[in-house]
Parts: structure tokens; sequence; C-alpha cells
């Protein structure tokens, strides 16, 4: 008989038993969760926003503790009080929205905090660096700034960072989320074939297509219970979502494909905007009451289109009008002109982490929000905060939390929430839907047609198609820095938009 990594005769290589984990502000984010991880196995975690994914990934490599419930690590009961301990046993992990050191370069990045002999120099850690680049199949500047590369490479310095340890294990918390598809599956690639050479994953992913397609293994957390834990290959899809998001499937289904709308004047117009190398020239425009997608893989351009319509960019070119009126150079008189930009790096740029929610939600309002313009009213902020939370379903414990304690995806309902109740004409957004889990993907569509509805004009940027059709009027294709196809969303179909998209 030959052992699968399956097989449970295998021993787990790490096993949680009974994991509890309620954090200091009373959230209770694990309730009791055991799970076994198969040496030379990819394990998959996933679970809706806020199951407790990144809190037991935490736990396992020693970023924090448990209140109850043991862990072993290859068959001994361990109890690891910082992440240091883990990766000296062999444990390397990629947190979700990764630290890295952004002053840095790459090639600093990836051997941060290593301990190696002194003799373990600079010409040895590039050699190394380049074999690893070489073998990944992944080309990377290791002299570039931390700082200069966009989110993709930066995901992928921070796996790069993982990887070079060659560790026994390493758990993996949505490194997909920001990667373009070329990125994704050379880390697909990569793990595969480390997988094949013994290495074990534990692979935290939003998305499903991947998920069935890479782990062996799934666990699917709910409310931070394990609901479903079995081999991949004996879990349909069905099954998979259903676990994942109970009684939310039928809102989900709810969703349908808008039928054709009459829009209004135009709003945005973009004339000949060209920055560089960057991308252009590019013309565009956004109509009142429309939701214009623009489709484009990462690094065509797309995210620096959005930051020079938004007045970001200083060396851009050309011209930028909301309502016939020309748009400021900086993005506080896009703001006050009514743009808004939801960016793709939302941890970083979109909130303030030690903030409450109420407070983050308020900012963008706070002279509609005070005694004549000038003192804000506490009341009207926290109204605020509790309509948007009911809105938005933020899984919170209330107002008062800490938006750095929030999950990844309820985070970045905040983010959403801050430009969705101010005079807003015009709304950028970019990627909305990384990081966000089946449920709220479709919560988020409905948000963007609201916006539309009550005659805004929206533009969304991501490499998922298919949301771009279903909640799209109208499809333009980037790529290399140009708008190469515009579409109605109705006449276009998610072969064509890659096929465009890619170059094909
Ligand atoms: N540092 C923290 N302090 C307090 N509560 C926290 C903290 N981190 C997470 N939580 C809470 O614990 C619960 C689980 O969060 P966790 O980050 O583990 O979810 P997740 O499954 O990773 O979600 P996502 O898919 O959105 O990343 C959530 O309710 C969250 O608000
Ligand atoms: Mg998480």
């Amino acid at each position: 008989m030959t052992m699968t990594p399956d097989a449970p005769s295998t021993p787990a290589l790490i096993a949680v038993e009974d994991v509890h984990k309620r954090y200091a502000s009373g959230t209770y984010a694990l309730r009791g969760v055991s799970m076994a991880v198969r040496p030379g196995s990819v394990h998959g975690l996933v679970g809706a926003n806020g199951a407790g994914k990144s809190t037991l990934i935490k736990i396992l490599c020693g970023a924090q503790g448990a209140n109850a419930g043991n862990m072993r690590w290859k068959g001994a009961v361990v109890d690891w009080s910082a992440p240091a301990q883990a990766l000296a046993a062999g444990m390397a992990t990629v947190q979700q929205n990764t630290p890295l050191v952004p002053t840095l370069s790459v090639l600093d990045n990836v051997y941060l905090a290593r301990k190696e002999s002194p003799r373990w120099d600079a010409v040895a850690r590039r050699v190394q660096l380049t074999e690893l680049s070489e073998r990944m199949g992944y080309a990377i500047d290791p002299d570039a700034t931390v700082a200069d590369l966009a989110v993709g490479p930066r995901q992928m310095v921070a796996i790069m960072a993982a990887l070079s340890r060659n560790p026994d294990v390493v758990l993996l918390d949505e490194p997909t989320a920001a990667l373009s598809p070329t990125e994704r599956d050379v880390l697909f690639r990569a793990i595969r074939r480390l997988r094949d050479d013994g290495t074990t994953f534990v692979y935290v992913s939003h998305f499903l297509d991947e998920v069935m397609d890479l782990t062996d293994h799934l666990t699917v957390l709910r409310d931070g219970r394990v609901v479903l834990d079995s081999p991949t290959a004996q879990i349909s899809q069905s099954d998979l979502v259903t676990a994942i998001v109970g009684e939310r499937l039928a809102r989900m289904e709810k969703t349908t494909r808008p039928a054709h709308r009459a829009v209004g004047e135009p709003l945005l117009q973009v004339r000949q905007l060209a920055s560089g190398t960057k991308f252009g020239p590019v013309d565009l425009t956004v109509h009142a009451g429309e939701v214009v997608g623009i489709a484009g893989l990462l690094g065509s351009g797309r995210t620096e289109l959005l930051e020079a319509i938004y007045g970001a960019d200083g060396a851009a070119s050309g011209e930028r009008l909301l309502a016939g009126k020309p748009l400021g150079a900086t993005p506080r008189s896009a703001v006050a002109a009514g743009l808004a930009l939801v960016p793709e790096d939302r941890a970083k740029q979109g909130f303030l982490r030690d903030w409450e929610i109420w407070r983050n939600l308020s900012l963008p309002y706070l002279r509609s929000l005070s005694w004549r313009g000038m003192v804000p009213i506490r009341s009207r902020e926290e109204a605020l905060a509790d309509r948007a939370i009911d809105d938005l379903g933020i899984k919170a414990e209330s107002r008062d939390m800490i938006v750095g304690e929030l999950s990844g995806g309820n985070a970045q309902k905040v983010v959403f929430a801050k430009w969705l109740y101010g005079p807003t004409r015009v709304i950028l957004l970019d990627q909305p839907s990384a990081g966000v889990d089946v449920g709220v993907k479709a919560e988020i569509i409905q948000l963007v047609r609201s916006l539309a509805d009550q005659g805004r004009g929206v533009v969304i940027v991501t490499s998922e198609f298919e949301e771009l059709l279903t909640s799209c009027d109208r499809i333009l294709v980037m790529r290399r820095g140009r708008i190469v196809a515009d579409r109605p969303a109705a006449d276009t179909d998610l072969h064509e938009l890659t096929a465009l998209a890619s170059g094909l």
C-alpha cells in the first residue's frame, strides 16, 4: 500500500486539538478547533471573512497564544511563545498583509533578521536569491527598493523570503489576493514542486478554484469552528460554498446581472491622460449612473491610471474633468470636487489601523457631521458608523472596535463605507474584492450598483473579469498602458476579455 498524504495512518506534522482563542477585546475567534496537517500535503484553510483563519495561522506560527487547547509539532506538544521558535523548528509563515520594510531592497527584505554567520555575506545571499528566483521562474531585481514595487511583486518578495529558508512547512495566509494571474501561476508551480519534494503547506485563500485545484485536504472554518474537514477530492464545489457561507448563500444567489440601464450626463471625462512610460494616452468617460469596468492584468497600468485620475501622479499630463470642471492636481482637491479612490493596498492607505471604526468612517465627512462645519458631533459620527456596520454587515463587536483588530475582509468593508455616505460623485475602486470572501463579494457588487443607482459614477479596476461582467454597464480593456477595447458588458464575455487583456 502506498502512503498518500491523506492516509490517516501518516502521523500529522502539525496537529491542533480543541484550540480556543478569545481576543482581549472579547471576540471569540476560535471555538474549539482541531486540525491535522499531514507531511508533504497542501492543506487548504478556507472560510468567510472573520471565520478565524488568520487567527489559527497566527497560533500555529507562534505569533499569538491560544487560550486553551494544544498543538503538536512532529508528534510532540509544543508551546511556541514567539514566531522565532516556529521558524527555528522549520516553519515559515507569510502573514496576511505581510509587513516588509519599504525602505530596504528586495535582497535585504528576503534576508532580514537572519542570524547566519557573518561570513554568510552579501555575495552569497545574492547568489542564493538569484537561484531561488530562477528555480521559481520569477524574475525580480534584488536591488529594487520595496517601496517602489507594486503589491504583486511585494507579495512575491514575502513569499520568497519564506521559501529561502528551505522550511519543512510554509504557512501562506492569502498569498494570491494581490497577485496577477502570471504571478499566481509562478507560485502554484513552486508550491507543487516543493510539495513533491516533501514540503508541507497550509494555504489560506478565498479563491475556491485555486483551492480545489491546489490542495490535498481542506478544512473549512465558520465562526471559529471547523464545519468541514476532508480530502479535497471528496468535496464538491457546491458543498464547499455551502460550508463557507452557510445561510448567506441565499443572499448571494440573488445577485443577478443588471438589465440595460439608461445613463445620465457625463460625470468624469479624461482626455489624453498619460504618465511617462506608465500608461497612456487614455481617453475615458463615465456617466452619471454608470458602472465602468477596466479589465486589466497587474502591470497593465490600471492602478497608475486610477492614481493619475485621482491627482496622485504629479508627472501625469492630460485633461481631467468632473461634471465639466477641471480637477485640481492633488488628491485633496479631487476629493473636494467629489472624486474618491478606494486603493488596492487598502491595509496601507485605506484606513488608520489604530482608530476605532466610527472614527475611521467619519473622517471624510467631518464637515457635514460637525456643528457649523467646525466641531464634530460625536453622536452623528456614531450614528453613521452604526448605519455602515448594518448596511455592509461589518462583523465587529461594536463601532468602538479598533480597525486593526478586524479581520482582513471586514477592515476592507470599513474602507468602502468611508466613501459611501458622502457627497462623492465618482468613485474609483481598485480591485474591490481582493481578499474578501464570496458572500462579501456579492455584497460589494450590490453596493456598487446602489452607488450608481443614486446617480454616481463608478469605475472598477480588477483582474477578476467575471466580477466586471456581473457588476458593470460597460467594460474597457487595458493592456500595456492603453485602452484596447470598449464594450457594453452585455456584448462581451470572459473569453473575449481574457484574450484582449492578455494580448492573445
Ligand atoms: N488582534 C485582534 N484583536 C481582536 N480581535 C481580533 C484580532 N484579530 C482578529 N480578531 C477578530 O477575530 C475574528 C477572526 O478574525 P481572523 O482575522 O482570524 O479572520 P479571517 O478568517 O482571517 O478573516 P479574513 O478572511 O477577513 O482575513 C474576527 O471577528 C476578528 O474581528
Ligand atoms: Mg485573514
